[in-house]
């Protein structure tokens, strides 16, 4: 197959740094090298670039979303990137960066699908609201906008384009919810499998009611993002937002397997790996690790 690499150097979603390195340094440490290992063409298209900004710019748009006018820049020009590679018969694989970037990334997937759904593996819902965000990081907003809800800004991307419907939207590993969210995953009825239920039910449970869900609604295309993050801390503490509790290496590649299985999986993330608060490049290596595993299974 041929999958796009694309860095994004973003890390005003989230308002600490280190994670816009992650991209440069998975690089170094043989990214393009583990893809064409399994066989793809693989290109890189390098680092988008992202403003300059300064500590003044934090709130100038926006007294609730820091640094909106260069985070909305950034993920439109991702969006366009996505949806080239996509027309283009590649598969995008988006190394971030923060999980802000799943607005572009997930925009340029709705401008090629006319029916699409989302993975969210992740130890966070990110389905705050500029009204309900207790942080003001635009990654903690990223999955609301996308179904339409929030900021016009945020929910503008890429022009007013192909939301997604609440009902193709599933998050899986989740265990860090903020009231808003939850009160959003009441009214919208969404499908969420908490870190409680697949220590309950199993993550193959999870997967094949993903499945089912999936097959049901008729759903061909499905992009799936993934937060770091949603591995437990004990394997991958290089990242900005922890959460204990979180899934163990062999869930979570056991979860990618069976996504990976019914071949709808059209698009890819990565983010939130913050290479300055690893310890020893246990997070890189795991990284690493899980892109060899998906690639092997593209
Ligand atoms: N819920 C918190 C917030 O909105 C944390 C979000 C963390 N998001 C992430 N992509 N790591 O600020
Ligand atoms: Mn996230
Ligand atoms: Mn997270
Ligand atoms: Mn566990």
């Amino acid at each position: 197959m041929k999958i796009n690499v694309i860095g994004v150097p973003l890390n005003l979603g989230c308002d600490r740094e280190g994670v816009e390195r992650a991209p440069n340094h998975l690089r170094e440490r043989g990214l393009m090298q583990v893809i064409r290992k399994n066989g793809h063409r693989a290109f890189d298209l390098g680092n988008l670039y992202v403003p300059l900004v300064s500590e003044a710019d934090k709130f100038a748009r926006s007294k609730s979303m820091k640094y909106l006018d260069a985070i909305v820049e950034v993920n439109n020009n991702l969006a366009e990137l996505v949806y080239d590679t996509l027309r283009g018969g590649a598969f995008p694989l988006v190394i971030g960066g923060d999980h802000s970037l799943g607005l572009g990334s997930a925009s340029g997937v709705g401008k090629s699908f006319e029916d699409f759904g989302i993975i969210w593996l992740d130890a966070h819902g990110d389905l705050n609201t500029n009204e309900t965000s207790p942080s003001g990081n635009i990654h903690g907003m990223p999955l609301s906008a996308l179904m339409g809800m929030g900021s016009e800004e945020l929910v503008n991307i890429y022009g007013q384009g192909n939301k997604v419907n609440p009902q193709n939207v599933f998050l899986v590993g989740t265990r860090s919810l903020d009231e808003g969210e939850l009160a959003l995953i009441d009214r919208e009825h969404l499908s969420v499998y908490t870190m409680e239920t697949i220590h309950l039910k199993g993550i193959g449970f999870v997967a094949e009611d993903i499945k089912r869900k999936l097959k049901e609604r008729k759903i061909r295309n499905v992009h799936f993002s993934i937060d770091v993050d949603s591995i437990d801390p004990r394997f991958a503490p290089g990242t900005g937002t922890r959460v204990s509790e979180g899934l163990i290496p062999d869930e979570f590649k056991d979860f990618v397997e069976h996504m990976l299985s019914t071949n709808l999986i059209k698009s890819m993330d990565l983010v939130e790996l913050n290479p300055d608060l690893d310890t020893n490049d246990l997070t890189t290596n795991l990284c690493l690790d899980i892109i060899d595993y998906i690639t092997a299974r593209l």
